[in-house]
């Protein structure tokens, strides 16, 4: 296996070492390593657990289980929002028992100990009967550290890890243009599944899948080799920028007609496609131009702050450890996938798309079809396998996840083999590798 060497497509800029490290099956298959990744991994990485807009009145409150974990998001008096381990003090009973919840006090369906919305202990039963008198104003949830980016709100269980803001880098700054902190989230799917949450980490940490599994997507996303740039960046996270309307250099599209559908995306941008034939890798260009020209007066009022790249390409940010935000000028999408409480040949996979809140629009294109552009119009939670879309693209990308976990338990599976353009595969299980060891992350910033 050689993946030392430095393929021309990772940006020089944004390269980093890589050391060789096998990647044998047991990192998705056994229950030790799982055991780990709960110890040494988990606690020390910032988890995305809601969008701000689910907070309106203090007092309410998102549930985030992780795990075997569960985090409450409240939302308190001064419009901050605290995080607390969703455990009752006094004997550990869960305190939230539903996705969300509007109080205005926090009491445990146990003893009925109650809690301001800052996580103090206001009322206990018999409080006279405590040693050193009562509990109450001396007793405090269990606090996390809650931070916000975009629209975002996310929580850490450890105190030494850096400030979220540093932690998201380069992101928050590279993002910017897009504007994303009035998005809006239109669809929040997530199913049970039945592999380790990696198989569908290293599928993000990947282009080489593209003419395979999502063959559609050939003539509108160039993911030929040269023209694709993947980055990776001292803070473990990684990027792949994707040229967008623009058909694949893999098959022979540019000295043909323009192909589906970029014909019609051409015309919704008042272009004739006809005009392209022979050399469609040239529309990209007229769109960019079109979309400045014609976006503001369609209400794209946020492409002004992108890049000319922002307003055509596909930029997928694959954060450390787990979680992909793919961004388009028109839509976020965030993937994840997270442990099973017990199973580590299961994962708990979560797909959210924010869309920008354009004035007049009523109705988004989303990958389960056409939805009302309000918060939440869509919120389910299936079990893959069941027939329930959780996006047409990330449907094909779950399609793999049973059978190779499948053959990840074979014998005769030895390790992979990555092309230099899986770099970052290899990237993300060398840090994973010195995380479980609990040793410090090599290159991490
Ligand atoms: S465990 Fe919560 S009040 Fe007893
Ligand atoms: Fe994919």
């Amino acid at each position: 296996m050689n993946v030392q060497s430095t393929a021309s497509r990772y940006s020089p800029d944004f390269d980093m070492p890589v050391r060789g490290d096998p990647i044998t099956a047991e990192r998705y298959i056994s229950k030790e390593w799982m055991d780990l990744e709960t110890k040494n991994l988990w606690p020390k990485v910032w988890h995305l657990g809601a969008v701000i807009a689910e907070f309106e009145e203090p007092g309410d409150i998102v549930r985030h289980n992780f795990g075997k974990e569960s985090v409450i998001m409240v939302k308190q008096e001064d419009g901050s929002i605290k995080a607390f381990y969703n455990a009752c003090p006094h004997r550990g009973n869960r305190l939230i028992l539903g996705e969300q919840a509007s109080v205005a006090k926090i009491t445990c369906a146990y003893h009925s100990w109650t809690y301001d919305l800052d996580g103090t202990l206001t009322k206990v039963q018999d409080p006279d009967d405590f040693e050193g008198g009562s509990p109450c104003g001396k007793v405090h949830l269990s606090e996390l550290r809650c931070d916000t980016w975009g629209p975002f709100v996310f929580w850490c269980m450890d105190d030494d890890v850096a400030p979220l803001h540093e932690w998201l880098a380069p992101f928050p700054e590279r993002l910017k243009g897009y504007g994303v902190d009035n998005w809006v989230r239109v669809l929040k799917l997530s199913c049970d599944a039945d592999f380790n949450w990696k198989i569908i980490r290293d599928n993000f940490n990947e282009s080489y899948h593209l003419p395979t599994i999502h063959p559609e997507l050939s003539t509108f996303i160039n993911d030929g080799l040269p023209d694709t740039l993947f980055e990776m960046y001292p803070s473990g996270h990684n990027a792949m920028w994707m040229k967008g309307h623009q058909a694949t250099t893999r098959v022979d599209y540019h000295t043909t007609e323009v192909p589906a559908p970029l014909d019609d995306v051409a015309r919704a941008w008042e272009i004739d496609p006809a005009e392209y034939n022979g050399h469609t890798g040239d529309l990209r260009a007229a769109i960019i131009e079109a979309k400045r020209r014609l976006g503001p007066s369609r209400g794209y009022t946020n492409y002004e702050n992108m890049s000319d790249q922002q307003l055509v390409d596909y930029f997928h940010c694959t954060l450390f450890p787990n979680l992909t935000l793919t961004m388009s000028p028109e839509q976020l999408q965030v993937l994840r996938t997270e442990p099973h409480p017990t199973d580590p040949e299961k994962c708990i996979f979560q797909h959210w798309c924010l869309y920008p809140p354009v004035e007049g629009m009523k109705e988004v294109v989303t990958p389960i079809g056409n939805e009302p552009l309000e918060h939440d119009a869509v919120v389910r939670h299936s079990v893959y396998g069941d027939g329930v879309s959780l996006g047409f693209v990330a449907d094909q990308d779950l399609s793999i996840g049973t059978s190779q976990q499948q053959g990840l338990n074979s014998r005769g599976f030895k390790g992979c083999i990555l092309p230099g353009q899986e770099k970052r595969i290899q990237r993300f299980h060398e840090l994973l590798n010195d995380y479980v060891a609990g040793v410090e992350p090599a290159g991490k910033a």
